[in-house]
């Protein structure tokens, strides 16, 4: 090695000895006479000194600029009494240096690197090895390392193996669009990127291997959000001869156990983790991945505005919709504009509009009011146990709009109150999901999580004549509002694939097309089997405590799924296409 430390490692008790460091020049302070350099590396910063007295050193030092990478061999010493830094773990001591070699210059960076400051994600990204550097950002790496760690750690001590699964395959449905990558050797074929490994780990399973594992590198082509990049790393999981509460039950341990591992200091607020349907928990959070870090539960309403006189709710509620009210306890002093905002959050989510009542000195406000008449304000308010100061907002429409928009509302307004603790991971299991559910954009319907996933045996007589109220055998694990993982026991017999894909309207052939290799492999004695799925970015997110994935991943796409560092996507030569039997058409 060039060094004999690390910027992180000299403490007093190097003093007195020498030592040869290497890293960059983070700062440079000139100081009575003397150059002090913080000189840094992944492992922290060491305090090095220049003194006049060594003239050639010296001359040099006064031409070091930030970012300029060091190497520079001296005496360890103690700092004078006083000039200790106890934050910083080197801060006891500082290298009086004797010989200094400037390994590279550097040019001035486009931002800052010593400083925690707001830059451009834009310019962030284009220089993301600069960005890399900063400490925040690679203390999230070190992060996300030691998360893929204690995850393989845990599952390899419980005799799951890791199998690598091939990227260039042949889709696998997980709701998304598909990247495809063209074929040089048979023009017109296109390989698929996975989505997951779905239907491989189930492959593994009919091959016997029992349990297995695999940091897996997915790809969706969706739209992106904080919480979704385009290519994504999942803890993927398979067992074998196992129900749903056996997968669950693993996937807790593993969950807190790592969470104790890597954040000590968090309380993990309810153990064992709280399950809900997912009917309850859109009811009662308006979301299948509730925050449960606050209160303000959502209460069903719908009984009381049965022909009640405020058209908006007796309407939906003839329309077999629902009506749903969320007290905020203390929400009076809200304004026009507060609510506003509000309505705007709720209709986002297809609301149509937000209505509200506040109780203030007694006397209740708001556009219902008048309407549902005095009786009724009175036993809504008692159902919500409105208090003297506070508001309820109400959401009507069919269930998954209604609880959707009001879920958006009890959000924000948590936001809004500083609702939300730190430091408390709110991990809960939501259970029971349909099996199926009408797409928005082609009214037609689709599996909820997947195609291979089992319908609940209690259902199975149902699943023909009303597939819509058929459950699944399927969970996912939500932590502080954000869905970290889904999974569910699968189908392993042909004859039910093959009704599954009858009642998605896949047809004979394209079922055989798609999917025959799970056809015919579930002929050769598939063993009942199930797993699940963690997004490990959204985990190493919240255990980092970052407001969106890109944090915590090295090299991540942009909100416009671009790589700026890279620049890709990018043209290829007309030649590469050529070979690939690829025209690029004009329009
Ligand atoms: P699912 O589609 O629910 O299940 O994905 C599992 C978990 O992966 C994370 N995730 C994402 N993270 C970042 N960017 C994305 N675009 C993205 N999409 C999903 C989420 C999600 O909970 N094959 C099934 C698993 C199974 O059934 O075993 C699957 O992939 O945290």
């Amino acid at each position: 090695m060039l060094r004999t430390h690390t910027c992180g490692e000299l403490t007093v008790k190097n003093a007195g000895k020498p030592a040869t460091l290497c890293g960059w020049v983070h700062r440079r302070r000139d100081h009575g006479g003397l150059i002090f350099v913080d000189l840094r590396d992944r492992y922290g910063f060491t305090q090095i000194v220049f003194d006049p007295e060594n003239t050639s050193t010296f001359a040099a030092a006064e031409k070091i600029r930030p970012e300029w990478v060091l190497k520079i061999t001296g005496l360890v010493r103690k700092r004078l009494e006083g000039a200790e830094r106890k934050e910083n773990p080197t801060g006891g001591i500082e290298v009086l240096v004797e010989k200094l070699e400037v390994l590279n210059e550097a040019k001035t960076p486009p931002f800052e690197i010593d400083v925690e400051k707001d830059v451009g994600e834009e310019v962030r990204l284009q220089y993301r090895y600069l960005d890399l550097r900063r400490e925040r950002m690679s203390k999230n790496l070190v992060l996300r390392h030691k998360l893929l760690q204690a995850t393989r750690r845990f599952f390899y001590d419980r005799d799951f193996i890791e199998i690598e699964t091939p990227i260039l395959i042949k889709g696998t449905p997980e709701g998304a669009r598909e990247y495809i990558v063209p074929s040089r050797l048979y023009h017109g074929q296109f390989y698929v990127l996975p989505q997951s490994p779905q239907q491989l780990k189930q492959l593994s399973m009919v091959a016997g291997l029992d349990r297995y594992m695999q940091i897996a590198r997915c790809f969706r082509d969706e739209d992106l959000r904080g919480d979704r990049q385009p290519e994504f790393t999942q803890m993927d999981l398979e067992m074998s001869f196992v129900t749903a509460e056996d997968v669950m039950q693993i996937n807790e341990e593993a969950l807190i156990a790592i969470t104790k591992e890597l954040k000590p200091d968090v309380k993990i607020q309810t153990v064992p983790f709280p399950r809900f349907s997912w009917q309850e928990a859109m009811e009662k959070y308006g979301s299948d991945k509730p925050d449960l870090r606050y209160g303000l539960a959502l209460t069903n309403v719908t009984d009381l505005c049965e022909k009640c006189g405020f058209a908006v709710f007796a309407d939906t509620v003839a329309r077999k919709g629902i009506v749903q009210a969320l007290r905020v306890p203390g929400g009076a002093s809200f304004s026009r504009k507060d609510i506003d905002d509000l309505t705007d959050n709720a209709k986002i989510y297809g609301a149509k509009g937000l209505a509200w009542i506040k109780l203030v000195k007694g006397k209740s406000e708001g556009v219902p009011v008048a309407k549902l008449g005095e009786e009724l304000t009175k036993k809504m308010g008692e159902r919500l146990q409105l208090q003297d100061g506070d508001i309820a907002f109400f959401t009507a429409d069919m269930l998954e709009v209604a609880c959707l928009s009001l879920g958006a509302v009890r959000c924000e307004i948590a936001r809004r109150l500083k609702l939300i603790p730190g430091n408390v991971f709110a991990f809960c299991w939501i259970t029971d999901f349909p099996m199926f559910e009408i797409e928005k954009e082609t009214k037609q319907i689709t599996a909820m999580h997947h195609p291979f996933t089992r319908p609940k045996n209690e259902d199975l007589d149902r699943l023909r004549l009303d597939p819509l109220h058929v459950k699944a055998e399927a969970y996912d694990i939500v932590l502080n509002g954000y869905e970290i993982g889904g999974g569910s026991i699968r189908i392993h017999e042909r004859d039910l694939q093959k009704e599954i894909f009858d009642i998605l309207k896949v047809s004979d052939e394209d079922a055989e097309r798609r999917f025959g290799h799970m056809l015919k492999a579930f002929q050769y004695g598939a063993p009942p089997h199930g797993g699940i799925a963690w997004g490990l970015d959204r985990i190493a997110m919240l255990f980092a405590g970052e407001p969106n994935i890109r944090e915590v991943i090295a090299f991540p796409k942009d909100q416009k799924g671009k790589d700026l560092l890279l620049a890709a996507p990018s043209i290829v030569p007309e030649s590469q296409l050529k070979e690939l039997g690829i025209r690029i058409s004009e329009s």
